[in-house]
């Protein structure tokens, strides 16, 4: 066994001890204690799409993700970032060059150090496949089908696949002929993350296939929406909002956030941007969409909301969809806890009994 080195930033453990396996933590890393600022974070560094290894180049191909995670229990610092996990304020963290992104980490096991590393634009990007060919294949979040040297990391190809791709590549053949297969399709725990993962795929409106390459390939895909970085919001102006209502449904749509996203800020997946959607316009309509559901199409019934959550999500979904439009100031949880208690008292109904998450 040999000492492991770092693919991405670490604060919370300095090495592992090889005694007894266990790592040696820093001091001061444990939310119990006060708030604090972990990385890797929620996410981690590369524990969700497929790694693959080569034993031509002895090489593991690893798609790594950079970002930090703010852990606190002062539901004061609940923002339109923040998830409230019964309680505890989880909030993402990017700072430096490269956090809040992916990369490709061509790494060597044995000694334990990067060979060469590509830069991806965005976090959340897919699996990796080594053939024996020294080819190495990954998509990216933007919806790129790459093909990598093995040893170099030199980009050889690229497809656009129109979609992001999270899935791992895989290759066969039949009578003799090498295929590439791959899944194109959006989503997972993008939602949760939608500050950093959003790169603009509208839920619904980019298909999602089985892409297969073969050398000698002709077929073309069929042109679909491209990327959109702009949020069509809805608005009816003569809605007045309660604030109180605002604040308990920002810490409260947790209930809903894994699906349409941290802040309401959907990530074209697995739900859609409540601030674009009618149904969402008006309070009837929505509390009574969100009692039924549409469990055929991935909707939840939420049958068990009480009138005063209900309420309470809508004016939330109704003010971000205000932000958005930019007629409505962004709520600053910094100028809010300097306020006084009451904004701290509102931020409080509704989490105590949190059913639905991650
Ligand atoms: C497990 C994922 C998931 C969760 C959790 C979830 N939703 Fe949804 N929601 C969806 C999906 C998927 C759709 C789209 C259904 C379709 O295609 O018609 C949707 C659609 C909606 C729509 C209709 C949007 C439109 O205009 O078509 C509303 C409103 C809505 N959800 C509100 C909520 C609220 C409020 C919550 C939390 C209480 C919630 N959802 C939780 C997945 C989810």
């Amino acid at each position: 066994m040999n000492a492991p080195g770092k693919t991405t930033y670490i604060n919370w453990a300095e090495s592992i001890d090889l005694k007894t396996g266990r790592p040696v933590e820093n001091p001061g890393i444990r939310y119990e204690e006060a708030a604090v600022e972990l990385w890797p974070g929620a996410s981690g560094g590369h524990n969700w799409q497929a790694m693959s290894y080569s034993p031509r180049t002895g090489l593991v191909y690893i798609p790594i993700q950079q970002m930090g995670t703010r852990i606190s229990r002062d539901p004061t610092e609940q923002s339109d970032t923040a998830f409230n996990v019964m309680g505890l304020v989880i909030q993402p963290v990017v700072r430096r060059p490269g956090d809040g992104k992916g990369s490709l980490v061509a790494w060597d096991p044995v000694n334990q150090k990067q060979v060469w590393k590509i830069q991806h634009d965005h976090f959340w990007n897919g699996g990796t496949l080594a053939t024996a060919s020294d080819i190495i294949f990954q998509g990216t979040a933007d919806g790129w089908f790459n093909a990598y040297r093995a040893t170099s990391g030199e980009r050889l190809w690229r497809f656009d696949a129109g979609l992001g791709i999270i899935a791992a590549p895989m290759s066969y053949s039949v009578e003799g002929r090498q295929y590439v297969a791959v899944l194109v399709g959006w989503g997972g725990t993008v939602a949760a993350l939608s500050e950093v993962a959003d790169v603009g795929w509208k839920y619904g409106a980019q298909p999602r296939r089985l892409l297969v390459f073969a050398l000698d390939g002709d077929k073309e895909l069929p042109p679909s929406a491209p990327r959109d970085m702009k949020v069509h919001a809805l608005d009816d102006p003569s809605l007045v909002l309660n604030e109180a209502d605002v604040a308990a449904g920002r810490s409260f749509h947790i209930v809903c956030a894994s699906c349409h996203g941290a802040g309401f800020r959907a990530a074209g997946a697995p739900g859609p941007d409540l601030r674009e959607s009618a149904i969402a316009l008006n309070a009837e309509s929505f509390a009574q969409y969100v009692r039924a559901g549409a469990p055929d199409r991935g909707m939840p019934p939420f049958e068990w909301l009480s009138e005063d959550q209900m309420r309470q999500l809508h004016a939330y979904v109704r003010a971000r969809a205000r932000e958005a439009l930019g007629t409505r100031e962004p709520y600053d949880p910094t100028k809010a806890a300097a306020q006084a208690t009451p904004a701290k008292a509102a931020s409080q109904p509704g989490t105590g009994d949190v059913k639905a998450g991650l």
